[in-house]
């Protein structure tokens, strides 16, 4: 790979330990996936690692010149736990866009530190299929105030392992003061809630 795309990786991403492997391992055991969709994903092309094909998209320079590295697909093939050759397609352009891509064409939505992928790109994830958010943004809780979506699980970490809990999971989104946030509230602060009990990530499924 090219010394600036894999500097730009080694930087964010290069520690094993904290490039969120072990979440995509885990929702790739636990459901049969193998299309994503990863709207600003920036160069995290770890779920390439785990699902086959797999759909980025991002407006920043660095992932341009990183998804348009030739090497790419062979970075991948050395590190992927699946049998199948991995299919990796790249849009650089905002999400908030209509993109090149059929609706209902995935079956996993990917929404990690890049607003509310939840909402913007839930047509291209098949009904049935699964969205996996976190809340820095506030789109899992976005995510559990739309009826598209019911909630499936919480992906808990330690250690840099991650667990799927699919029990109790009416604790979550259980706010420690105050009234629940509205989907309003969660477009104007465009962050997270303090809730009584939270997870790294959360797993939905949409419904509708
Ligand atoms: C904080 S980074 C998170 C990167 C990656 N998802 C992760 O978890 O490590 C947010 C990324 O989202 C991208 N982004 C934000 N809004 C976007 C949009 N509307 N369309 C495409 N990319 C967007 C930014 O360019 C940036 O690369």
């Amino acid at each position: 790979m090219h010394a600036k795309s894999l500097a730009i990786y080694q930087k964010y991403y290069g520690d094993p330990r904290h490039d969120r492997r072990s979440l995509f391992r885990v929702l790739a055991a636990h459901t049969a996936i193998s299309t994503a969709l990863y709207p600003g994903s920036f160069v995290h092309i770890v779920p390439s690692f785990f699902f086959p094909t797999t759909v980025y998209v991002d407006t920043d320079k660095h992932a341009r010149r990183f998804f348009a590295d030739p090497d790419l697909i062979a970075f991948i093939q050395v590190r992927k736990e699946y049998a199948h050759d991995p299919t990796v397609r790249f849009h650089a352009v905002s999400y908030l866009h209509p993109l090149p891509e059929p609706d209902q064409g995935v079956d996993m939505l990917i929404s990690q530190f890049a607003g509310f992928v939840s909402q913007h790109c839930r047509r291209y994830l098949r009904i049935g299929g699964f969205l996996v958010a976190n809340d820095s943004h506030g789109d899992a809780s976005m995510a559990a105030l739309d009826p598209s979506y019911t909630l499936l699980g919480a992906c808990i970490e330690q250690d840099d392992v991650y667990r799927l809990q699919t029990s109790h999971l009416d604790h979550y989104f259980i706010p420690r003061r105050g009234e629940p946030a509205t989907k309003e509230d969660l477009e104007r602060t465009q962050r997270g809630i303090d809730y009584t009990h939270s997870a790294d990530a959360y797993l939905f499924q949409r419904v509708a």
